[in-house]
């Protein structure tokens, strides 16, 4: 396991147990240990026949014939022969069956400006939004990428791909103008959708100005369609004759009326990439019927969805968090929710809390790097506020430190709130490890027991049983991604390959306790999560690679405050390049153009040569313990062990 992780290790001293308070308990949808082993032994033992169960509480237009087609492993297929619509469960559902006058969405600007939408109206919006799109020649199977700030229309955007079966593949608006590109190429999206701009703390995102720099050479772009952020924001646009078209003009006359297209339970739903080990991010394939059902369920058993909740998720729809936990699992369960677009510090510390405060916010899950800024910035912003509404917390992303975990549960939730330390990836399409509220005793940091129908285990390398070593999902569940678009041999190689393709393996390291909890250790590969986003060290390093004096670098993950992770570079320069502040800026400069400023690093460190094996692999643990301060290990089969203790001098004196 990589040395990385030990900072994680330290949990295992964590014995403190919360019960599930009874107040919460007794109308939970799930309620006492009993019922959840009797359920989960029942998953477990035909997950064909409870998956499909599952999946009656949902509208198909045609039922299924098969529930599971594994004859294909590691291509699995769900529901097969089955046609439905994520946009009309998420939709149309509600409003037949009498909740459409429900608000669905309770948006708020960061400048102050708010909007607020029924289920009815979203449906309407949708359908409108749908009906352009095709007007611009978009159909089921196109591509479209989405590069919005989080504003209501980035819902309507993604759910009407959806209603007409586009995939969609929604990009970050923190990523780079070479970012999108990359994106773009790879799925090969016909049509772009962004905005004018957006607010992130106090400054505008001149997010259309980017997307042209992005889509300059991107052949397989035929229209841009830009969305008004509205309110006051004013932002000049450029728009190219024939190419760019306002949403407004190309919205204005369309029907309100757009039957959701019948969809193959494996259609393609979505791509959406994400950072692995090598330079080139990989677009992840989630498809229709699978991944909705999946993601319906957790969102209602997970978070305990109830007809009165105020549910909100700080995540952006940029990530899997906000895929998964703001549009498809909280829409399909028919839930308000709260979204809110810009940053938690924006007029000042409490705007969180004051959010929670107007929308009397009952569940809210946020990432544990915002929990340890909260922390920092002081209780003083929350007991000001009345958080009383408060009923549920959830975290995600990355381990919780025992002590932000205490926080959490002290300061926001007034030790009254479960909360939910829910484990999962891009790749799992939703949640696989986390407490139920109203049954599982939660332990400070930890993961706690897997969800109905997954089943993981703790392995070594070599596939026997450990109580530390590497997770491992045994049985195929219906959000599984379906694949790497235009990589069936990356997929394979990156889940797949260990254990002789017997079980999936998540990339993270964990641990087992007496109590059957699992732990989560962090990634074992070279992939960073810095503040709950994955970046590639390989993409950094591929990166600094290109500035004509650099020779090689090494990026490596090490413990931070507040990011959970952060990143530092080592770099070899040419003998005849001045290494300076100059140098560390223009690198700088270059990852905020290849990824964009979130995957910055906080330290470059010049150095003459880095540590090698003879073989002159870059012993990437001895830099670790480096930037850790830690005692070296043993560096005799070092090509040049001189190489260490020069790097280990100069990164003290940069620390002091
Ligand atoms: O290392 C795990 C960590 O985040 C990785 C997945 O990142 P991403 O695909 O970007 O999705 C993040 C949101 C689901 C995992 O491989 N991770 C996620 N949740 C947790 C976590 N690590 C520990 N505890 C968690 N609750």
């Amino acid at each position: 396991m990589s040395d990385q992780n030990e900072a994680y290790q330290s949990y295992s001293h964590e014995h403190r147990k919360f019960a599930p308070p009874a107040a919460f308990s007794k109308g939970a949808h799930i309620f006492g240990m009993e019922t959840y082993q009797a359920e989960y032994d029942r998953s477990i033992a035909d997950p064909e026949k409870y998956w499909g169960e599952v999946a009656e509480d949902l509208h198909w237009f045609k039922k299924w014939d098969q529930t599971l087609d594994a004859s294909e492993a590691p291509f699995f297929k769900w529901f097969v022969g089955g046609k439905t619509n994520l946009a009309y469960n998420c939709l149309d559902r509600h409003v037949a069956e009498g909740r459409g006058e429900t608000p669905a969405l309770l948006w708020e600007g960061e400048p102050g400006d708010r909007r607020q939408l029924t289920y009815r109206e979203l449906l309407k919006e949708v359908c409108h939004f749908a009906n352009a799109l095709k007007g611009l020649g978009i159909k089921k199977g196109d591509r479209v990428a989405i590069y919005l700030p989080m504003i209501p229309d980035l819902a309507v955007a993604v759910l009407a791909c959806a209603r007409i079966g586009a995939v969609h593949t929604v990009i970050f608006a923190g990523f780079s103008a070479d970012s999108i590109r990359d994106r773009v190429d790879d799925c090969g999206a016909k049509l772009i959708i962004t905005a004018d701009g957006g607010y992130r703390r106090g400054k505008v995102l001149a997010l259309k100005a980017i997307v042209d720099e992005g889509i300059a050479d991107c052949s397989s772009i035929e229209a841009v369609l830009v969305i008004r952020r509205g309110g006051a924001l004013s932002v000049e646009c450029a728009m190219q004759a024939g190419r760019d078209h306002w949403a407004e003009d190309v919205l204005e006359g369309t029907s309100p009326d757009c039957p959701a297209e019948e969809l193959d339970a494996e259609d393609l739903l979505f791509l959406l990439y994400t950072s692995g080990t090598t330079g080139k991010p990989k677009g992840i394939m989630h498809t229709t019927g699978g991944y909705m059902v999946y993601t319906y369920l957790t969102a209602k058993y997970i978070f305990d969805l109830q007809a009165n909740d105020v549910y909100w998720c700080t995540a952006d729809v940029g990530w899997i968090t906000g895929h998964s936990y703001i549009i498809y699992g909280p829409m399909q369960n028919g839930v308000t929710q709260v979204m809110y677009e810009g940053a938690p510090d924006f007029p000042d510390y409490g705007r969180f809390w004051e959010i929670v405060e107007r929308y009397k916010v009952t569940t809210f899950y946020t990432a544990p790097t915002a929990i340890r800024a909260f922390m920092k910035w002081g209780d003083e912003w929350l007991t000001k506020r009345d958080l009383s509404s408060l009923r549920l917390l959830g975290t995600v992303g990355e381990p919780i430190n025992p002590e932000a975990w205490i926080w959490y549960h002290a300061v926001v939730g007034g030790e009254r709130c479960p909360i939910v330390d829910t484990w999962w990836q891009t790749e799992t399409g939703g949640i696989m490890l986390s407490p139920l509220p109203g049954v599982t005793p939660t332990k400070p940091g930890c993961a706690t027991l897997p969800f109905f129908g997954i089943e993981p285990a703790v392995l070594t390398e070599e596939g026997d049983p450990a109580d530390a070593g590497l997770l491992a999902i045994r049985k195929p569940w219906p959000g599984i991604l379906r694949g790497i678009y235009g990589d069936a041999q990356r997929f394979k190689e990156t889940y797949w390959c260990k254990w002789k393709g017997a079980h999936y393996f998540p990339g993270d390291g964990a641990r087992i306790d007496e109590d059957g909890y699992f732990w989560i250790l962090g990634r074992v590969d070279d992939v960073v999560n810095v503040s709950g986003h994955r970046i590639g060290t390989a993409e950094l390093e591929s990166v600094f690679v290109e500035h004509p004096s650099v020779v090689e670098s090494a990026v490596i993950g090490v413990p931070h405050e507040i990011k959970g992770q952060g990143l530092v570079a080592f770099v070899t320069v040419k003998m005849s390049a001045k290494h300076d502040e100059a140098l560390k800026k223009e690198l700088v400069t270059m990852v905020d153009k290849a990824i964009g400023k979130f995957a910055r690093p906080e330290r470059i460190l010049f150095s003459s040569d880095l540590p090698k094996t003879r073989s002159g692999k870059i012993m990437r643990r001895l830099l670790r313990d480096i930037a850790e301060g830690k005692a070296l290990g043993n560096t005799t089969t070092l090509a040049d062990p001189s190489i260490v203790e020069q790097l280990q001098k100069q990164y003290a004196d940069g620390t002091k």
